[in-house]
């Protein structure tokens, strides 16, 4: 387990699979987010099968007094150049905007730099996810530049900023 001050990330389990399927297809937690197909229990199942052993995308499940809130995860690792992806979700709708969210990215991002010996982290939010920048900027990410009109959403295009945190940054924090 991978201890925060608020969370506990641990490995995720068959049996989270049913909480991960009810979090994809709820449109308040994924309107911040790519996908905009309802998402079924068997692909859902198959998306943990393929991820379980793929040393390139570790997922974990955020857990608060042992109650399974949502997952974080860094997706396409990459081992020479030692950078990743990180992705966050917190599901629970009783959970978000109680700094739960920040907790675990700096955990993730402490584990990242300080166990598995990565160099940087970098992601993509799409500029109207407002909560998201916020909690990113507040765990240290800069902002790298932004991909303008990536996402077509509700009639209009949108940008996606991308941000990243180096090793020395998070030290320095
Ligand atoms: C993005 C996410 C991980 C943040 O986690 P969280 O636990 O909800 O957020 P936190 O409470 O840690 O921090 C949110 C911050 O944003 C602020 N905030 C919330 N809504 C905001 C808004 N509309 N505009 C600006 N700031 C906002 C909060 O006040 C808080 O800042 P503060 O601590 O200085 O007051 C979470 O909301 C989530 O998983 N959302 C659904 C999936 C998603 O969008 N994932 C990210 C994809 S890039």
């Amino acid at each position: 387990m991978i201890i925060g001050k608020r969370v506990i990330l641990r490995a995720l389990e068959k049996e989270d699979i049913k909480n991960c399927w009810k979090w994809i297809n709820d449109p308040e937690i994924i309107k911040g987010l790519y996908m905009i197909f309802p998402m079924s229990k068997y692909e859902e199942e198959k998306w943990y099968e393929k991820s379980i052993g793929d040393d390139r995308n570790k997922y974990f499940a955020v857990e608060v007094n042992k109650k399974h809130i949502g997952n974080i995860g860094l997706h396409g690792i990459d081992w020479i150049n030692r950078k990743a992806e990180l992705g966050i979700m917190i599901g629970e709708k009783d959970y978000l905007n109680k700094g739960y969210g920040t907790d675990a990215i700096k955990t993730i991002v402490r584990y990242a730099f300080n166990k598995m010996n990565l160099h940087k982290i970098q992601l993509r939010v799409y500029e109207f996810n407002k909560r998201a920048l916020k909690c990113y900027e507040k765990c240290g990410f800069k902002e790298e530049g932004v991909m303008r009109e990536e996402l077509f959403r509700d009639g209009k295009y949108h940008n996606a900023v991308f941000m990243s945190i180096l090793r020395s940054e998070f030290h320095e924090i």
